[in-house]
């Protein structure tokens, strides 16, 4: 068995704070020092083993460029976890989570969990302290915060189980909703059945 239960998280962000860094540092141990920004999407695989389950989190991350903004809305969908990033070096990607908030609120399904993450802690010229990440956090009712740096690695491993622990918490909720999905499937398979047993003995 490759995984027991499946979840879609969507990293979005300004462009240049790290977004296709900490993806690829978490998921394949490599840091790329030349900026080449995402065009549209990339996909990714994260695994974590919880007690007896095997969750896979299915990353998909984002181009932070302005002109892609509004085309990547119809992508909310399905999406469980919402990892919002910014840089603490550059103000305007931390004044802007707002927006991407914004976002997440209007096109996601309601119950999407959403963390807040500041990248790049490892560069000497932060201009976004920790006291301001935690006071957006609870301003805003972010599920998490984070500090993180793509180039060293910390926290780095830690952000994604920590989404994987998130939403393990709610497994019994999605089980629920993969049984009820399940049972729709067998009811339509018999209504097929019942249909054609009806034709047969028209
Ligand atoms: P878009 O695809 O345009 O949205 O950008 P992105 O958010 O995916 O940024 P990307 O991961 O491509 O990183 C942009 C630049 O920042 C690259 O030159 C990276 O090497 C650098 N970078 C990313 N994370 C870190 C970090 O934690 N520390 C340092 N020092 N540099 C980083």
């Amino acid at each position: 068995r490759l995984y027991d239960i499946n979840f879609k998280i969507i990293v979005i962000g300004n462009s240049g704070v790290g977004k296709s860094c900490l993806t690829l540092k978490a998921t394949q141990g490599i840091f790329k020092e030349d900026f080449v920004s995402t065009l549209g999407f990339q996909f990714f695989s994260f695994h974590v083993k919880i007690n007896d389950k095997i969750i896979k989190l299915h990353i998909w991350d984002t181009c932070g460029q302005e002109i892609y903004r509004s085309l990547i809305t119809n992508f909310y969908r399905s999406t469980s976890l919402a990892i919002i990033c910014y840089s603490v070096t550059d103000r305007q990607s931390f004044n802007e989570i707002e927006i991407w908030l914004k976002q997440v609120k209007t096109n996601s399904d309601p119950d999407c969990k959403v963390f807040l993450i500041g990248n790049k802690v490892d560069l000497p010229d932060r201009v976004i302290s920790c006291e301001e990440g935690i006071k957006c956090k609870k301003e805003h009712g972010f599920e998490c915060y984070m500090e993180t740096s793509a180039k060293t690695g910390v926290n780095v491993r830690e952000l994604f189980v920590n989404c994987a622990l998130a939403l393990y918490k709610e497994l019994p909720k999605y089980m629920k909703e993969r049984e009820i999905e399940n049972l729709n499937k067998q009811f339509n398979l018999n209504e097929d059945i019942k249909t054609e047993e009806n034709d047969c003995s028209c």
